[in-house]
């Protein structure tokens, strides 16, 4: 048995979103592994736009819910990023609460899912810089999911079973990087 916490971080909180029903389908496909997986939505930790006066990177936050939010990254060795595509992008307010923390990003560990009208592959290209950033390593394999084959009616998530064997992928590299970084984490 793994020690590893993975969190697979939701990255939309629209009404309606679609990001939930993905991010339930990899914490299910992950139910087997060693390591443990656990959801952190983002619904739950409402943060405003960036509030705090100090740099994340000198780690003085002031705010109650910066301090909630980066004592939850905190416990966690790796992450699994799931993100719509906005405007070529990843969504805002994945992007802000990435921007709140340093530290408790630092030499972990990190795949991507995407969805979107072309699968969302623009986000994680962006979700690659940002995280290069912030020494978080970022693995290769990665999932996109087409509203148009993946989802029915463009709401209900029904991937394909070619997306299995990727998500295995997926676990295994995210939990290995999560794993050999962890000396640097001290
Ligand atoms: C503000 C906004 C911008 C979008 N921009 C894109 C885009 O640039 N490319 C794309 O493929 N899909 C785009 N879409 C479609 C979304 O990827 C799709 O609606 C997805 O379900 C959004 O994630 P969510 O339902 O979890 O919020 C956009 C949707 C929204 C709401």
């Amino acid at each position: 048995m793994s020690d590893l916490r993975i969190a697979i971080i939701i990255g939309s909180t629209r009404p309606g979103r679609n990001g939930k029903g993905v991010a339930d389908w990899v914490l299910a496909k992950a139910a087997d592994r060693s390591a443990s997986y656990e959801l952190v939505d983002l619904a739950d930790f409402p943060l405003p736009h960036l509030d705090e006066a100090m740099p994340p990177a000198y780690g003085q936050y002031a705010n109650e819910h910066t301090k909630k939010w980066a004592a939850t990254i905190a416990g966690f060795d790796g992450f699994i990023f799931v993100t719509p595509e906005y405007n070529h992008s990843t969504s805002g307010v994945l992007k802000n609460a990435i921007d709140y923390l340093y530290a408790e990003w630092n030499n972990k560990a990190a795949g991507f899912v995407s969805y979107g009208s072309l699968g969302g592959a623009r986000a994680i290209e962006h979700l690659r810089g940002i995280s290069a950033e912030l020494q978080i390593a970022t693995v290769r394999q990665q999932l996109s999911f087409s509203l148009f084959t993946d989802f029915e009616n463009f709401s209900t998530f029904a991937p394909g079973a070619q997306h299995d064997d990727s998500a295995v992928t997926l676990f295994e590299q995210v939990e290995a990087w999560a794993g050999a970084l962890k000396p640097l984490r001290g």
